[in-house]
């Protein structure tokens, strides 16, 4: 398949990439760098079914250049990612993840149903002179849109709470992608995997919690917990989380769904710097940057994934550490 993956040059988008490439799929990544990097996808560089193009999913001629290919399936993982960064520039955020995302469903559409198709409720009237192909888009959300929970575990129909703006704009987002199903039958899936880590993912202060501990661990660096360090996270490893991306792209069973991926067990972020210090340098709990924003308790529900693609993790939280420190110690990028 011609497979569109926004967002590629980032931390999961390359893992997508990598799996796609693996199953013989022709690849185009769009990134416009901001968060990603070209290290990312150094190691695809001469693979002839990958094409990288440097460029903004806010930009809509550039998009539109994009789109003279024809895609099967477009993952759309682009967007801001952090959640202080959309406090502090609600625009940017909003511009991003939502107006991004309209932009990659206009094109969608567009290709599938072209300029001049028209819906009258019960299936479309394609112009025959057109050059239309069929396409389904899959809208990479985040559990960071929902609101508080207790220890049974997330489901897709548990409430939504919009605490930041980047879930807000998540939220928003999704809303958009379900409706170009409902009201066009343009093929869409709204995926929420849990929060994601491993290796590739940033170190310094922009990049995820295991990430960031553990490589003050090695440096002999204190760690810093925000608040109490009571919240939990669900931790996914990224290759979990790339293969659920991937299945949820290959399965019409999930279209006009949203569906949840993680490993069904989390830990308070004081367990997990206790797993990843060892006594071996001091943790400090300091003030919250964002205690309004903060989800107290993740952990996902994914029986909605099994029963629909039979996805299920593969890796252990041990598992997924050692693989993370041992890419961390062995990369350049280290700081
Ligand atoms: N990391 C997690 O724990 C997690 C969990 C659930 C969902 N997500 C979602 O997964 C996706 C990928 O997240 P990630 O952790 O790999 O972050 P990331 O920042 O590494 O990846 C996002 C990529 O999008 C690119 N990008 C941002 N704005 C763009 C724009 N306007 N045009 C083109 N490219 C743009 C960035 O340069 C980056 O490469 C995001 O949609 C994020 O919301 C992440």
């Amino acid at each position: 398949m011609n497979i569109l993956v926004t967002g590629g040059a980032g931390f999961i988008g390359r893992w997508v990439v990598k799996q796609l490439l693996s199953e013989n799929h022709s690849i185009t990544v769009m990134d416009n760098l901001s968060n990603g990097r070209l290290e990312n996808i150094e190691e695809f560089k001469n693979n002839s079914n990958f094409k990288f193009i440097g460029g903004d999913i806010r930009d809509k001629s550039k998009l539109d250049e994009v789109f003279k290919d024809k895609f099967d399936i477009i993952y759309h993982l682009a967007a801001s990612i952090n959640v202080q960064d959309s406090i502090d520039d609600p625009e940017t955020t909003f511009f991003n993840d939502v107006v991004g995302t309209f932009n990659i469903l206009e094109r969608a559409k567009m290709q599938m149903f072209g300029k001049n198709g028209r819906t009258d409720g019960n299936g479309w009237i394609l112009d025959s002179k057109e050059d239309t192909y069929p396409c389904k888009v899959v809208f990479m959300s985040t559990c960071m849109v929902y609101d508080v929970s207790g220890n049974e575990g997330i489901p897709e129909n548990h409430p939504v709470k919009p605490v930041s703006p980047y879930g807000g704009s998540k939220i928003a987002a999704e809303n958009m992608v379900l409706s170009y199903y409902n009201a066009y039958r343009l093929p869409t899936v709204v995926i929420r995997p849990f929060n994601t880590y491993g290796p590739f993912q940033k170190t310094g202060g922009e990049g995820g919690v295991v990430a960031i501990f553990i490589n003050n661990v090695l440096h002999g660096r204190n760690i810093n917990i925000y608040g109490s360090g009571e919240q939990t996270r669900d931790l996914l490893y990224v290759k979990d989380c790339a293969d659920f991306i991937v299945a949820s792209g290959y399965s019409e069973k999930v279209n006009g769904q949203v569906v949840n991926a993680g490993t069904g067990r989390d830990v308070t972020i004081n367990e997990l710097a206790d797993i990843i210090v060892h006594n071996k340098v001091k943790i400090n709990h300091v003030k919250h940057i964002h205690p309004q924003s903060e989800i107290m308790k993740l952990k996902c529900n994914y029986s909605k994934a099994k029963r629909l693609i039979g996805w299920e993790p593969k890796y252990t939280l041990q598992q997924g550490l050692k693989e993370t420190r041992k890419w961390i110690m062995g990369t350049k990028l280290l700081k």
